[in-house]
């Protein structure tokens, strides 16, 4: 399918409306987790102006390792409770960083990045099986409210 360009409102209810559309676009009908995560990750790095770097991290064993992504190369591994990623995943719990600067332990892919917002990726038992990782060039870029649009549209996410 060749991809229509669309402009995203800056209200924010309608930008995730028009968000899950696009996501629904290019993914309903993909069997394959790995090709429903790379579209559902090239249509978030096209909504977001000022992303620098969209992707996910999948868990293996021990650690997160890098899975589709649209951006700089990455660090490919990272540790439990490392980072903000591994924090997500050690926490369970979405982490919204304003300064990554100010994030101890941030570990830095991309030094124009400052913004970061990581969402663990669950199973229906609550369990974490990777994470989101969106990162900015504008401080302050992620808020609460995207962390809030984008919760029920991950958690349709299929797991590799
Ligand atoms: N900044 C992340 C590492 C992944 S790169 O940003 C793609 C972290 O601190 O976990």
């Amino acid at each position: 399918m060749s991809y229509i360009e669309v402009t995203y409102p800056t209200d924010k209810a309608a930008f995730y409306e028009l968000l899950a559309e696009q996501v629904k676009l290019y993914t309903a009908g993909e069997t394959d987790a790995v090709a429903v995560l790379a579209n559902f990750g090239a249509v978030l790095k096209a909504a977001y102006a000022h992303a620098n770097w969209v992707g996910f991290y999948l868990v293996r064993g021990g650690e997160l390792v890098l899975g589709p992504f649209q951006g700089k190369p990455a660090v490919s591994r990272i540790g439990y409770g490392k980072g903000v990623c591994g924090t997500a995943w050690a926490q369970n719990q979405a982490q919204v960083v304003e300064e990554v600067a100010c994030f101890a332990g941030h570990i830095a892919c991309d030094c124009n990045t400052h913004a970061e917002l990581v969402l663990p990726l669950r199973r229906a038992d609550g369990t974490v099986w990777g994470v989101l990782d969106m990162d900015s060039v504008v401080p302050g870029y992620f808020t609460e409210q995207d962390r809030d649009g984008l919760a029920p549209i991950v958690a349709a996410l299929p797991q590799p």
